[in-house]
C-alpha cells in the first residue's frame, strides 16, 4: 500500500494543531518529523518539544523522526519518550550504522535508513535486511522546498531491485520536492511512502492530501 507521510517542517507553526487535524481528517496516517541538528545539516529545524506536541495532538497518527542527526543514538531514547513510532537515521551520520540499527530494534520502534544523493545505492545492501524502511532522498537533506533531484528516479528503481530480489518487505520511502505532478512516477520507479511538505501544507491542506491519496490510490 502506498502511504502519505505530511512533512512537518512545512506546517505553519502559529497553526499547528489546526493544521494537523486538517491533514489527518483528511487522510493523513502517518507523520513525518524532520529533526535537523545544524551539524549532519546546516539548518537547525525542531526536537522533542515538538515531537511530543504532535503526539498530543494527534494521539492515532504513526510518527516517523527522521533524524539528520549526527551520531544519532544519542537521542534515540528522547525521539521515542517524545512519541516516535520510528526511527530514520543517515548512513552518513553514523560509523556504527549496524550497531544503531539493532539498538533501535531493542528499543521496539521500527527502523529506517536514509541515504543521501550522493551515497551510492550499494552502501546500503548489507543493511537492508535488517530494516523497515529504506529512505531514498530525492534532495540533499536540510531544507523543505527544494527541487526534485532526477537522478533519483534510477536510485529509487536500484533499491526496489534489490528489495525484490532478497524478497523483502521493506518500505521505500523519497523525501523532498515531490508533488502532485511527479508522485506517481516516484511510485513507478518502486517507492511507497512518500513524504511532502511544501506540497501538503498549502492554502487547503484538505484538498492537497486528498489529492495526493486519489494519486497514490491509483498506482496501488
Ligand atoms: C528535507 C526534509 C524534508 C522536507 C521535504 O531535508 O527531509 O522532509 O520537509 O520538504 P518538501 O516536500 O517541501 O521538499
Ligand atoms: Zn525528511
Amino acid at each position: 500500500m502506498n502511504i502519505l507521510s505530511p512533512s512537518v517542517l512545512a506546517i505553519d507553526f502559529g497553526h499547528m494543531e489546526r493544521d494537523l487535524v486538517e491533514a489527518w481528517e483528511a487522510g493523513a496516517n502517518t507523520i513525518h518529523l524532520d529533526v535537523m541538528d545544524g551539524m549532519f545539516v546546516p539548518s537547525i529545524s525542531f526536537g522533542m518539544p515538538v515531537i511530543k506536541y504532535v503526539r498530543k495532538a494527534l494521539p492515532e497518527a504513526f510518527l516517523d523522526a527522521h533524524m539528520m542527526v549526527q551520531n544519532p543514538s544519542r537521542y534515540f531514547d528522547d525521539i521515542i519518550e517524545a512519541g516516535a513510532d520510528s526511527i530514520t537515521i543517515h548512513y552518513e551520520a553514523t560509523d556504527s550504522v549496524k550497531k544503531d540499527i539493532e539498538l533501535l530494534k531493542e528499543k521496539g520502534v521500527k527502523v529506517g535508513v536514509a541515504i543521501s544523493p550522493d551515497t551510492p545505492v550499494s552502501c546500503i545492501e548489507d543493511i537492508i535486511e535488517s530494516v523497515d524502511m529504506i529512505l531514498v532522498m530525492t534532495v540533499y537533506p536540510g531544507f523543505g522546498g527544494q527541487k526534485f533531484i532526477d537522478d533519483s528516479l534510477d536510485r529509487i528503481k536500484a533499491v526496489k531491485k534489490m528489495v525484490d530480489d532478497k524478497n523483502l518487505n521493506v518500505n521505500i520511502e523519497v523525501d523532498g520536492g515531490i508533488t502532485l505532478q511527479n508522485v506517481q512516477t516516484v511510485i513507478n520507479a518502486g517507492a511507497n511512502v512518500i513524504v511532502s511538505g511544501s506540497a501538503v501544507f498549502t492554502d487547503d491542506i484538505t484538498d492537497s492530501v486528498k489529492s495526493f491519496l486519489k494519486l497514490l490510490k491509483e498506482c496501488d
